[in-house]
């Protein structure tokens, strides 16, 4: 995680952000910066209209929110045998003019009274987190006029969900 204050973040130029740049070609090994293996990703975009599929905003802000979140996954699988460390991505319109991003793996899940609390910063149950990876990732979204939340999946493990209007430069 880059380590930003939520406070020291500001609005950069704003840039269209095609929403495929954040597909991962499916079944490729995922590999930290020191080439130690993650996992894998799945990804399923279902939106067929390209401008719908285009956001405004700060890209590498937007791309650290991706990271964060595809990271939390994979720590939250790290027990897990290599073969099960699948996260699945997946792009729809929540409504015309919104797009839903959903991370979605097969971890533990969380604690239902956890699942507002992991945003606060300084939150964390690893022993070198810093707890402000969804912090950070949270008013990254806000900025982009989108919500960033948690819920448990019904069968095992959580999905992250953030959504960002579609075509709207951010100010
Ligand atoms: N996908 C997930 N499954 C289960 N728990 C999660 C998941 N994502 C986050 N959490 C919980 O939320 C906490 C806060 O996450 P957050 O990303 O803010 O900080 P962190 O990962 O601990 O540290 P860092 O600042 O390095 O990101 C985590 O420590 C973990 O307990
Ligand atoms: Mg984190």
């Amino acid at each position: 995680m880059q380590e930003t204050s939520p406070q020291a973040l500001k609005s950069n130029p704003v840039s269209h952000c095609e929403l495929r740049c954040w597909i991962l070609d499916t079944g490729v090994p995922q590999e930290d910066a020191d080439g130690t293996f993650l996992g894998y990703v799945g990804s399923c975009v279902d939106i067929t209209d390209r401008r719908q599929a285009t956001v405004y905003g700060d890209k590498v802000q937007l791309q650290q929110v991706m990271s964060n979140l595809l990271l939390n996954a994979f720590d939250a699988m790290d027990g897990r045998p290599a073969k099960d460390r699948r996260v699945t991505v997946f792009i729809t319109l929540e409504s015309p003019l919104v797009v839903r991003v959903a991370v979605r793996d097969r971890g533990a899940g969380l604690p239902n009274d956890r699942l507002a609390t992991i945003f606060n910063p300084f939150v964390t149950s690893k022993p070198e987190g810093l707890g402000l990876g969804l912090s950070i990732s949270r008013t990254i979204v806000e900025m982009h006029r989108g919500r960033l939340w948690a819920e448990n999946n019904a069968d095992q493990g959580a999905t992250f969900y953030f959504t960002l209007p579609v075509g709207v430069p951010c100010s």
